[in-house]
């Protein structure tokens, strides 16, 4: 019999509080974050229910671990290797991030699947790589639009998730994140309406509780793919989304502020 997170659990263990994740994904240059960072910490600063954290290339993390320091908004990385250390030219260990103070990591981001053909073993080591050095990691789970259209979606979804499970159970999700990110939503300007992120957000927290309902209970589920400013508030207020991922719209404070505030509203 399948078991759900009470909403008792929820609010204990302090998911009540939303999460807004920015991800800069391959934009940006020193000046330039400068100043969106300095308007991020203006702008943010004054939010007391939501956390922010900010995901930029490698080049910029330390950057962002400079900048931010002292403020309320923290940091984090959009990939990491599936290997914990050794001759893998180009790769960047879990272990090297924690060494200067990473806090969170993306994994398994649709673009990064899908141009680097990043299979759900691949992306399962990585997720591991992270809990085992004491990284957060962002786990991004979605299909595509012919998976939807074809009814596949929890199939797709499920898959994933089992692959992590298979290897190291549900209560490696216990203090992790997992993001909900349709595919045919990401860059697109077209997001999944509430209801059916909704639906998609419940069936990942059952699927954990199914197993482990204590990892459900301190799992947070984040939505991302084409949040905006206006259709912010209406995603975030729906049951099981703890917070966002947003991509295209952080790289412009003025709307990300009113992203974060929706969340703010939303808690
Ligand atoms: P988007 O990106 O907000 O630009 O759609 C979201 C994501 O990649 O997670």
């Amino acid at each position: 019999m399948s078991q759900t997170a009470s909403p008792d659990l929820l609010k204990k263990s302090g998911l009540a509080k939303k999460l807004v994740v920015a991800n800069w994904k391959m934009h940006g240059n020193l000046e330039k974050n400068k100043v969106l960072l300095a308007q991020y910490i203006a702008a943010l600063s004054g939010l007391k229910q939501t956390k922010i954290v900010v995901c930029a290339p490698y080049p910029y993390l330390a950057q962002l671990q400079q900048l931010l320091q002292h403020t309320n908004i923290s940091w984090g990385a959009q990939n990491i290797a599936k290997n914990a250390e050794g001759a893998y030219t180009g790769e960047v260990s879990a272990a090297m991030l924690k060494d200067f103070g990473c806090e969170y990591v993306i994994v398994g981001h649709s673009e990064r699947a899908t141009a680097y053909c990043e299979s759900d073993e691949n992306i399962a080591q990585k997720f591991v790589q992270a809990k085992q050095h004491g990284l957060t990691p962002i786990l991004c789970v979605g299909e595509t639009l012919i998976e939807r259209e074809a009814g596949l979606m929890e199939l797709v979804i499920g898959k994933q998730l089992d692959t992590i499970i298979a290897q190291h159970g549900a209560a490696i999700f216990a203090d992790s994140i997992i993001s909900y990110e349709p595919i045919w939503a990401i860059g697109t300007g077209l997001a999944a309406t509430p209801i059916q992120a909704q639906a998609m957000h419940k069936f990942i927290r059952n699927k954990i509780a199914s197993i482990d309902k204590e990892a459900a209970s301190r799992l947070k589920i984040l939505y991302g793919g084409s949040i905006n400013p206006q259709n912010a508030l209406q995603l975030l207020v729906v049951s099981n989304v703890d917070g966002g991922l947003v991509g295209k719209c952080s790289l412009e404070a003025q709307g990300f502020e009113k992203i974060c505030a929706a969340a703010d509203m939303a808690n």
